[in-house]
């Protein structure tokens, strides 16, 4: 979700004002989402990095998401969708890890769709953190391991563990990087780049997305003649 400064610089606002427009564009696509039939948005909301910036816009931001979490759960609740953060909490502040807990707890068993709300994330950090945990499984641990199961046992140590590796993923603003989010599970995610900042992207330009989406093929590194033999093997 990027943009949000630059679209209240351009309407001669507080960049603080483009944070809080952001929300009704998590809104949307929440709602699209939904209608969609996608069973997993994961939304990077603020990164490690993130916590460089002034120290006013960083408190907004954690007022922001408390009071977020205050207003939708309710609605996500009602919808049947469930609400789950990523990322070293432990920075966050009391209040908002409060916040977080809660909304977990109360929408644990929601099933429509998964919101993953990336909170002070990084994704050096989540392999640095899983190498440390693989390391001590390993010393513990005898037995040759195939490279599949080595990969899984990885993954099964990410802060990701419990969700899918994205498919698709959306950049907004026209910045064209991956800024240290998912690194591990986006080895064979499909990127979407579009100008649109974040308050104003809505469900057109979701569905542009899904619609780009949609044409790729996605060959997992192997040939187009394989993919195409075994139609149906992937998701188009
Ligand atoms: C994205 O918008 C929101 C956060 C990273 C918290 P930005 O705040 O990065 O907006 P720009 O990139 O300065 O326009
Ligand atoms: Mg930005």
């Amino acid at each position: 979700m990027d943009g949000n400064g630059r679209w209240a610089r351009q309407k001669g606002l507080e960049r603080v004002e483009g944070h809080k427009s952001g929300v009704e564009s998590v809104r949307s696509a929440v709602e699209y989402a939904v209608e969609k039939g996608v069973k997993f948005l994961s939304l990077f909301a603020f990164s490690e990095e993130n916590w460089k910036r002034p120290e006013s816009e960083v408190f907004v931001l954690m007022e922001l998401m408390v009071s977020a979490i205050i207003n939708e759960i309710p609605e996500f609740n009602k919808n049947n969708i469930r609400f789950k953060v990523i990322g070293d909490r432990s920075r966050l502040p009391a209040k908002l890890q409060d916040k977080i807990s809660e909304a977990e707890r109360e929408t644990y068993n929601n099933s429509v769709l998964t919101v993953v709300i990336f909170l002070s994330y990084s994704g050096k950090w989540d392999i640095i953190t899983a190498a440390e945990k693989y390391h001590n499984y390993l010393s513990s641990n005898s037995g040759e391991l195939s490279a599949q199961e080595k990969n899984e046992l990885f993954s099964s140590f990410l802060s990701t563990s419990e969700i899918p590796d994205p498919d698709l993923l959306i950049r907004t603003s026209g910045e064209q990087r991956i800024s240290n989010y998912m690194l591990w599970q986006c080895a064979y995610t499909e990127f979407y780049f579009t100008e649109v900042l974040w308050p104003d992207f809505r469900k057109i330009h979701f569905q542009a997305a899904l619609d780009a989406y949609s044409q790729r093929e996605r060959r997992f590194g192997k040939t187009g003649e394989q993919i195409n033999k075994t139609s149906g093997s992937y998701e188009k």
